[in-house]
């Protein structure tokens, strides 16, 4: 844990290294300097990540990762006040041990020089396949892959990482199209194949309030949707019956990101419906940190932790969809289910199925020529939107000025349009209450309760200040 080297009393002299954490400084005699080199060896040598250099009344902490040198007078003086410069130097050692131990755990991850605590124990893993031929033939979505031997062997997740884009590279060659039929698989509802999470916690109820403010932009739920699924035997699983989705307007095909998103109708339905696609050809990868990231180096569990999956995406809409019921139709689109949908290429991926939304997102509306009295109406709704998440105990994660739509509610309102949030594919529900209880929802500065999102719309600050209520003790 800490090599400790001896000099005779007096060798050492404040002047030498100066005071902090700093690195050698050239009034250092080449003596001294030579010494602390080998405590810097000695530590490499017995894999210890802390080095001193003492001559019992003055000492020079190393610090055996980062190579860096500071003195101290007393020892480790900068690092805790409660060092005299009588204090032993047993003492001292305690205190750098604790002190840089404890405190300072980031000197463990650190990429130079070469401790590395933990790689000892990692066993080289064998990859799971031979060739990419196999992985396109024998694997069709990310957790057809094995986390584990991709954090701990680097041919297996170069061979994913080819295999990915050699998918998307033949999904380019036909993307979604205007007019396409796609196959949204009956008996596949999320829940029939993959566990649904469920947050324990009761909501609190919204104020009567809440409801009346939302009341002015309800709209209705077309049951036929419903119908669709539920006649043409949904229960009937292993057959290979579909409901085909005519896409009649392409929003996102082919780009980078988490979802493919069309906009389209159910068989016989004129209803226009929102098709969000979790298409793992084009997850992003590339911003996946890299399998020599040297944040992850000292332990491989940690590695591609940010690797994302359609399955986990859309278990996240499918909770919060379920946790907001009661706002389906006001706040949020109704959700019509999330499903296997087949692709025009072929490919199956899991799909979320929501009423369209007509109408700009918030990023394109401007609020500057309204009334006072729709500016007004507009941040109330804005506030208790924000209220009803909290009462629900809903993180959303993403309150971005792209996750807001707008729809013109006609003559029901102020003449402010409707606010309609979706995509809660990060979100977070209320699953401990290891963090309040609620959850705490991080503070205004870092999470500014989709305040700034007003101000986006040309809503001056003065009046959202004057007219956002202040949050009452439930959402504290
Ligand atoms: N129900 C809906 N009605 C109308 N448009 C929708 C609906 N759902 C999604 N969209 C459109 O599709 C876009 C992408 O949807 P969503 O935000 O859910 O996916 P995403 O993968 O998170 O995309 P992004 O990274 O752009 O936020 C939205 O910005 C919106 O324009
Ligand atoms: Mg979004």
């Amino acid at each position: 844990m800490c090599v400790v080297a001896f000099l005779p009393p007096g060798s050492l002299k404040v002047e030498y290294v100066g005071t902090g954490i700093q690195e050698r400084t050239v009034h250092m005699p080449r003596a001294i300097s030579r010494e602390l080199d080998r405590v810097y060896e000695l530590c490499t040598h017995y894999n210890a990540p802390l080095g001193m250099l003492t001559d019992e009344a003055l000492s020079v902490a190393i610090n055996g990762i980062e190579r860096i040198k500071y003195s101290d007078d007393p020892p480790v003086l900068e690092l805790s006040t409660s060092f005299a410069p009588t204090d032993p130097v047993q003492v001292a050692i305690g205190g750098m041990l604790h002190v840089l131990g404890c405190r300072n755990m980031a000197i463990f991850h650190t990429k130079s020089p070469p401790l590395q605590p933990y790689l000892g124990a990692v066993v080289e893993h064998a990859p799971t396949l031979s060739s990419l031929d196999e992985a396109i033939a024998t694997r069709y979505a990310f957790e057809d892959w094995d986390l584990f031997t991709m954090q701990r062997c680097r041919d297996e997740w170069y061979l994913f990482w080819d295999w990915q884009h050699e998918l998307r590279r033949r999904a380019l060659v036909r993307p979604l199209d205007k007019g396409d039929t796609l196959k949204i698989k009956l008996g596949s509802d999320f829940g029939t194949r993959h566990f649904l999470m469920r947050s324990p916690y009761p909501k609190q109820p919204l104020p009567s309030e809440g409801y009346s403010i939302f009341a002015t932009q309800a709209r209705p739920r077309d049951d036929v949707i419903d119908a669709i699924f539920r006649d043409s035997g949904e229960c009937d699983r292993l057959s290979d019956q579909h409901v085909v989705f005519t896409v009649s307007e392409v929003r996102r095909s082919g780009r980078l990101g988490y979802s493919q998103v069309v906009f389209g109708t159910l068989v016989n339905n004129s209803t226009k419906l929102c098709l969000k696609l979790y298409d793992e050809r084009f997850f992003a990868i590339e911003e996946v940190e890299g399998y020599d990231d040297p944040l992850v180096q000292c332990d491989p569990a940690q590695r591609f932790n940010d690797l994302m999956t359609a399955t986990y995406l859309a278990r996240n809409e499918e909770t919060i969809y379920d946790r907001l019921s009661e706002l389906q139709g006001s706040l949020l689109p109704y959700y019509y289910g999330i499903r296997r949908v087949e692709l025009p290429d072929g490919t199956t991926v899991w799909g979320l199925l929501t009423e369209f939304i007509e109408g700009p997102i918030i990023e394109h509306i401007d609020a500057r020529d309204w009334s006072r009295e729709a500016q007004i109406d507009f941040i109330r709704r804005m506030r208790h939107l924000f209220r009803a998440l909290r009462y629900a105990g809903v993180t959303h994660n993403d309150d971005s000025p792209r996750n807001l739509l707008c729809p013109n509610i006609g003559v029901r309102g102020s003449g402010a349009p409707g606010i309609v949030l979706i995509d809660f594919a990060f979100s977070d529900p209320w699953l401990n209450d290891d963090r309040g209880t609620p959850p705490v929802y991080d503070s205004p500065t870092d999470k500014p309760h989709f305040r700034p999102l007003l101000l986006h719309v040309g809503i001056s600050k003065d009046l959202v200040n004057e007219q956002w209520e202040p949050l009452d003790e439930l959402e504290i």
